[in-house]
């Protein structure tokens, strides 16, 4: 399995007087190419639980393994690598940095991994290509539309060819029209091979045929069909 927990459990603030259990005894598997809808009330766990499938955070118990690595234990040095390798993360503010160019903010997670500027522009020009954001990029990622931010938001998150993208309330700024054209380009990254969660509200999310499976979690605790 590329996703598998075993009664993994996330415990913030632990032995202090602000200890939270975001997670209890979550047990999930995700097979290769498929796409998870991840749905539950405002602090129910989605981020916690997308923070450790994408080697953010280490479980406080129980097992995570993550493309073939366990994470209990994992050195925070081996978890950032691992993560770079593995996971393509889409956030709800998009997260760019705006006085940055489009290919610039595309290019940023292949900074510290050694890889040439001309390897870099080649494989963020194929991207833009794909995504049709190519227009824009000499642009600085703070001058364009929403739908084209979401679309680099993408292409960043898949600029090191990781197989599996988590997605946290992508939707949530993004009208219905875009919110569509988001899930037609998951659905597409689906069918080319990646392995996708999005965690979101959003019934258009919900309910796009490309969704294989919806997972609800309540107060931390999955509810797994
Ligand atoms: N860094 C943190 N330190 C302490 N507690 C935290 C931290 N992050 C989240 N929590 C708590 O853990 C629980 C789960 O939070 P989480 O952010 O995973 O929920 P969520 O389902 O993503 O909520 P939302 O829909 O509002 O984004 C909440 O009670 C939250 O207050
Ligand atoms: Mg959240």
């Amino acid at each position: 399995m590329l996703i598998e927990l075993k009664k993994t459990t996330k415990i913030y603030n632990q032995r202090r007087p602000n200890e939270v259990t975001a997670l209890y005894d979550v047990s999930l598997t995700v097979a290769p190419q498929t796409m998870v809808c991840l749905q539950g009330a405002s602090g129910s766990g989605k981020s916690t639980l997308l923070a450790i499938i994408g080697c953010v955070l280490p479980p406080t118990s129980g097992r995570a393994s993550i493309a073939g690595k366990q994470l209990s234990r994992m050195p925070d040095r081996f978890l950032t690598k691992h993560r770079r390798e593995t996971i393509g993360f889409i956030f709800q503010q998009f997260n760019l940095l705006p006085r940055l160019s489009v290919l610039d903010n595309i290019t940023l997670p292949l900074l510290p991994l050694g890889i040439s500027p001309n390897e870099r522009k080649a494989r963020a020009r194929k991207l833009m290509d794909q995504l049709s954001i190519s227009h824009r990029e000499n642009f600085p990622a703070g001058q364009i539309s929403g739908g084209e931010m979401q679309r680099v938001a993408i292409a960043r998150a898949l600029i090191n060819n990781q197989p599996i993208i988590l997605a946290d309330e992508p939707t949530a700024h993004l009208d219905s029209r875009l919110s569509m054209e988001f899930m037609q380009i998951m659905a597409d990254l689906k069918t080319a091979g990646k392995t996708i969660i999005i965690a979101s509200h959003d019934a258009l999310v919900a309910e796009h045929p490309a969704i294989d499976r919806i997972i609800h979690i309540k107060d931390g605790r999955l509810d797994v069909p």
